[in-house]
């Protein structure tokens, strides 16, 4: 099978899925790349039009072991007459969860056929530099592993005479206890609102801009508490860094993620 063209769909608050979304593009050397980026609210919309290229690659960050919540209506309008999908997860080397389990379901209920599937592992969104969590990636070897990620697909993809011979398999994730019985946006427990510091901000307005919920006030810069999921987006685009990642329970919060974040986890490659 030859394939011309790609659409590439991704959320990417603290850009970690987006550099890896484009290194597994560019082991694909594919000449027509049209690029969906849901980060957004305005791209979200919950009627998503059906995919014309010749493969879709979807990425998305781990958020609670699960696909971030209000990705949900516009992956589930994808629609496709039996076309080709990779789909990605990045993680914060806590747990990568059910997410490509759950992209693997709905992709196949909209008529997409998994080709490939893949886990990296992204600088954590709650990283600091007293508690960094995966600090710096993915790096030069996770973008190289990317590539060559990307590099298999295509070759895989050559080999395929009917969609039919298709069929992969991903693993069960893990959905831990933690995940199960903690209420959605748990993050929200465990960080505060990152408000800026008016005596360092300069009003500059990119918080707001590229706040993924809108959850900003352009003109006073507070954040409506009910509406920001603790990407901290707004945090790692500062360049005055007016605002901060504060942990609550600080004491508890930090062993649970230090403890999880003891080993160095590796992209894992499903083909
Ligand atoms: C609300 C929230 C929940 C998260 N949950 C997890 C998790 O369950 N496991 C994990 O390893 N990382 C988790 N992360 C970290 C992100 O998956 C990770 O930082 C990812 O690289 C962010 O992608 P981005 O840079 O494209 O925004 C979470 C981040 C946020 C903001």
């Amino acid at each position: 099978m030859i394939i011309n063209s790609a659409t590439i769909i991704y959320f990417s608050p603290t850009g970690t899925t987006k550099k890896v979304l484009h290194a597994i593009v560019e082991g694909m050397n594919m000449d027509n790349c049209n690029y969906i980026d849901l980060t957004l609210p305005n791209k979200r919309i919950s009627n998503a039009s059906p995919i014309h290229d010749d493969i879709l690659i979807i990425g998305v960050p781990v958020y609670e072991e699960r696909i971030p919540k209000m990705l949900y209506p516009f992956l589930i309008s994808l629609k496709s007459s039996q076309k080709l999908v990779v789909l990605v997860a990045v993680y914060g080397n806590i747990g990568e969860g059910i997410v490509l389990n759950e992209l693997k379901d709905i992709t196949e209920k909209s008529g997409f056929k998994v080709v490939a599937a893949a886990s990296f592992v992204g600088e954590h969104s709650f990283s600091t530099k007293k508690v960094p969590i995966a600090e710096g990636r993915p790096n030069h070897g996770d973008l190289i592993k990317a590539q060559d990620f990307g590099q298999k697909i295509m070759k895989k993809v050559q080999t395929i005479n009917d969609l039919k011979e298709i069929s992969l398999f991903i693993p069960e994730g893990n959905l831990p206890l933690m995940a199960k019985i903690l209420p959605k946006n748990s993050a929200r427990i465990f960080t505060k609102t990152p408000e800026a510091d008016m005596s360092i901000c300069n009003h500059c307005g990119v918080c707001v801009k590229l706040c993924p919920m809108s959850a900003i006030d352009k003109n006073t810069l507070k954040i409506k508490e009910s509406q920001c999921i603790r990407c901290f987006s707004c945090v790692k685009k500062c360049s005055r860094k007016a605002r901060e990642i504060i942990y609550k329970k600080k004491f508890l919060v930090t062993r649970i993620l230090n403890a999880k974040n003891k080993e160095e986890k590796e992209p894992k490659i499903y083909l």
